[in-house]
């Protein structure tokens, strides 16, 4: 038995506080016991110290939070962030799908899974909802670099029969290798599968009825996709589904609408899908810096809370301009500004931790550094530059983690743990054993 003790302050949310006014949990100068990789306790030091007296206590200098939880990103992509000059569809055809295609060889797909890795945990996300590509061998890849890391992760392969040439599986593969995948790797140490169908313009109605057999097959498994991005990509939507009364519906009507349905973006959705979501427990991976940077909208944070539609928060690498949650969280309140939604500082930090880690039932165990979680937790720095030293000088704590938010990035993270293991530290510049 291995038992540690982190000294520093502490802040974490233990719901949404959109919802529940009493979620901040805060200790200025707390303590978490580590035992095993999991939170054993947690409180003000001066209340635990004497519970705990022997034990061998480093102290942490920074805000220690949960480690961020990204409910939307593509390893893949992860070399092809900042490509220029195009919205949704052509920037897919231009930059995204002849990237995807050299996945195919694994040994590609291993060298950008362990980067990929290694960026995440440099910008203090630890776990992730996350997109390989349509090759078996990707997620394969993906995995295996997860689990030597004993992350945790939940990953799929792409369902995309009408991808482009050289990009396109069929129905039938996309069954087999399926259940292949989440029969090897599903719930094996920390890892989690997800059944991850392009968009609805990607796949056949045969193989998005084979993505509802899957997902009513195994009860354990999420669904992973694109909603609703580009005004481009909706009106094709439209034009192929004319059955459907939404965007949404044309997944509904494959079964593919559940609580256990993760939609990335859902940036333009009429109150009839926001309803069905609520009323489904479905949700929405918010991703603030992709849907600007490919000029697709700002997502309407008002219409969602309105309707109590489950939210979390991505980057969406490579349309995202940033894995750092908490840059993404400062573009989410601007993206939220200008319909006049203001987003609170406590409630961005919960979406980038504990609304993602609901979203992806992984809530019971990280995101809120609850006795009995595991330890997956950040130190951030609010005075990681001289002008955030500035401003954060004898600030509230709303006004710190706001400018955190706002000035943030992988700067502000001074250490990322993994089951309270340190496997970042910016100043040593790499983990310690
Ligand atoms: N829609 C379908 N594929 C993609 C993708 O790779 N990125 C984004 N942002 N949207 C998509
Ligand atoms: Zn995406």
């Amino acid at each position: 038995m291995s038992l540690k003790g982190y000294r520093g302050e502490i802040l974490s949310l233990s719901h949404d506080p959109a919802e529940a006014p009493d979620a901040v949990r805060h200790e200025a100068d707390g303590l978490l016991v580590i035992e095993d990789g999991r939170i054993a306790a947690r409180g003000p030091y001066a209340q635990l110290a004497e519970r705990f007296a022997g034990l061998a206590v480093e102290r942490l200098e920074g805000l220690i939070v949960p480690g961020f939880i990204d409910a939307h990103v593509h390893y893949p992509q992860l070399g092809r962030i900042a490509s220029h000059g195009a919205q949704l569809l052509d920037w897919l055809e231009r930059h995204i799908f002849p990237a995807e295609k050299a996945f195919a060889d694994p040994v590609h797909a291993g060298e950008v899974a362990e980067a990929f890795l290694d960026e995440l945990l440099r910008h203090g996300t630890t776990s992730a909802l996350v997109f390989a590509t349509v090759h078996s061998a990707s997620v394969e890849a993906f995995f295996a670099a997860a689990e030597a890391r004993d992350l945790r992760m939940i990953c799929g392969k792409v369902l995309m029969d009408l991808g482009p040439e050289g990009l396109r599986d069929t129905a039938a593969e996309a069954q087999a290798e399926t259940e292949a995948l989440i029969a090897k790797w599903h719930g094996r140490g920390r890892l989690g599968y997800a059944i991850t169908p392009r968009y609805a313009l990607t796949s056949s109605d045969a193989q998005l009825i084979v993505a509802g057999e899957l997902l009513r097959a195994h009860p354990g498994v999420l669904l992973h996709t694109h909603l609703a991005e580009n005004a481009q990509e909706i009106a094709e939507v439209a034009a192929r589904f004319t059955e459907a009364v939404d965007y949404l519906d044309a997944y509904d009507r494959f079964g593919l609408v559940t609580e256990r349905s993760v939609f990335a973006h859902g940036v333009h959705l009429p109150d009839r899908s926001c309803e069905r979501l609520a009323e489904t427990g479905a949700g929405i991976a918010v991703c603030p810096s992709s849907n600007f940077f490919l000029g697709s909208g700002m997502f309407d944070f008002a219409q969602a809370e309105r309707h109590e539609v489950r939210l979390g928060l991505g980057s969406d690498i490579g349309a995202g301009t940033s894995l750092s949650l908490l840059h993404n969280a400062g573009l989410a309140y601007q993206a939220g500004l200008p319909a006049g939604y203001v987003l609170d500082p406590f409630r961005a930090l919960w979406l980038a931790t504990g609304g993602s880690a609901r979203l992806l039932h992984i809530d019971g165990e990280v995101g809120s550094l609850a006795e009995g979680q595991e330890a997956d937790f950040v130190v951030l720095d609010d005075a990681a530059t001289p002008l955030m030293a500035r401003r954060t000088a004898g600030a509230t704590l709303a006004d710190r983690l706001f400018a955190l938010q706002v000035l943030g990035d992988d700067r502000a993270l001074r250490q990322t743990y993994v089951l309270g293991r340190c496997v970042w530290d910016r100043d040593l510049r790499h983990g310690r054993a």
